[in-house]
């Protein structure tokens, strides 16, 4: 098959057409014909060996210690193909329209014409999005959802176990609310009756008002910025502006919950190995947990990706309900794959980048 593969951290994407179709190795996996993808931030980072240590571990299973040929690529839309014996759910036959996500420590991503992942990681594709829009919810929403609901606990209990959501009457301010993960986070919000304030550039305010966001204001503004203060306390401020853990004790206004996507857990683990990273990563926690609860009297957690089935039925039952859609920055065709890495590093997405195979 035709995929894009990585040979070294740092080198180019090489397209190659002798790539070897992945083999369904486990009972409850499937194969899937890919028709679209998209690139996250992810992606660019893991071609640059963001995350390796720890991925590399997770990825050693007998026969199946290898690092390169990488593929990238966590999301896509497409035909399941062929599914393991255990895969007995009805909802899941050969030629069924799904969409779905690949785990980080998969070498075997959705940059090449067929992926294989667990069950549990797809389902049928809403028949209310075409296929570049269905490559383009399930990566970035699962990382807002698990942020909100499995971090934040923003639904108690059940909102973090089951796909019931919950968060009305809270007051949450979302960071970045022009990109791929905070412009579902907004809509996943309101969805659910919160009241959602957003900080954006300048010219996406319009954009991100478009999305359900009850009060936007420009961050490189720093007399709108204090505007906020006349909102706080907020119930969580959710962090996907890459602002990083550190930021929490920098802001003007107060906090029960300072949720960021940016956490140096991985890096920390690259730089320092597995005892020294693991010890830096709860020294950077307490200390910038410290920091945030004297000066502004919350909590700073990490939030992460979670590729949990409960996620996914979450954010299907809000595109079936026509409450959430993803918005499309660029598509790309699948030869132009470096472009669209070069459009992610450009920065100033609004929404994300889709490849067409
Ligand atoms: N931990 C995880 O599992 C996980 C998973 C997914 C994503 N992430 C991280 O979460 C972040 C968001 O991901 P994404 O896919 O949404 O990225 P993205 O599409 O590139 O969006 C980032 C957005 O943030 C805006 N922005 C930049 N600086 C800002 C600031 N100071 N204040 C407010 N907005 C600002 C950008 O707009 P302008 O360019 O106009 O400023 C852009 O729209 C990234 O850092 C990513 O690495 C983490």
């Amino acid at each position: 098959m035709r995929g894009w593969q990585l040979h070294n951290y740092g080198d180019e994407l090489q397209l190659s057409d002798k790539v070897k179709i992945p083999q369904i190795r486990n009972s409850q996996d499937c194969l899937v014909k890919v028709r679209t993808t998209s690139v996250n931030p992810i992606d660019v980072a893991m071609a640059r060996g963001y995350g390796a240590t720890v991925l590399n571990k997770l990825r050693c299973q007998p026969g199946d210690g290898i690092e390169f040929p990488l593929t990238l690529g966590r999301e896509f839309c497409g035909e399941l193909v062929q599914k393991g014996m255990g895969v007995t759910s009805k909802d899941l036959k050969q030629g069924t329209r799904v969409w779905g996500v690949v785990p980080l420590q998969s070498p075997y991503g959705a940059h090449a014409e067929y992926v294989s992942v667990p069950a549990s990681c797809l389902a049928p594709a809403p028949a209310e999005l075409d296929d570049s829009e269905a490559a383009s919810v399930l990566y970035a929403g699962l990382t807002a959802w698990s942020g909100l609901y499995i971090t934040g606990g923003l639904g108690g209990l059940c909102g973090a176990t089951t796909s019931s959501g919950g968060g009305s009457q809270k007051r949450i301010l979302v960071l970045g609310g022009s990109g791929g993960v905070g412009s579902l986070a907004i809509q996943i919000l309101k969805s659910q009756g919160a009241q959602v304030l957003a900080t954006c550039s300048e010219n996406a305010i319009e954009l991100v008002r478009c999305l359900g966001a009850d009060f936007v204001v420009d961050y490189s503004n720093p007399v709108a910025m204090e505007e906020l203060c006349n909102f706080a306390p907020f119930d969580i401020v959710l962090d996907c502006a890459g602002q990083g853990g550190q930021h929490a004790a920098e802001l003007k206004f107060d906090y029960r919950q300072y949720i960021t996507f940016s956490s140096p857990l991985l890096a920390n683990i690259d730089r320092n190995g597995l005892g020294f990273g693991a010890l830096q990563n709860l020294s950077d926690l307490v200390r910038t947990n410290v920091k945030s609860l004297t000066q502004r009297g919350g909590l700073v957690k990490w939030g992460f990706f979670s590729p949990a089935p409960h996620g996914i039925q979450f954010l299907q039952n809000l595109v079936q309900k026509r409450k959430l859609l993803p918005l499309i920055d660029t598509s790309f065709e699948f030869s132009e794959m470096p472009k669209a890495f070069e459009r992610m590093q450009n920065g100033h997405l609004r929404g994300k980048i889709v490849i067409k195979l």
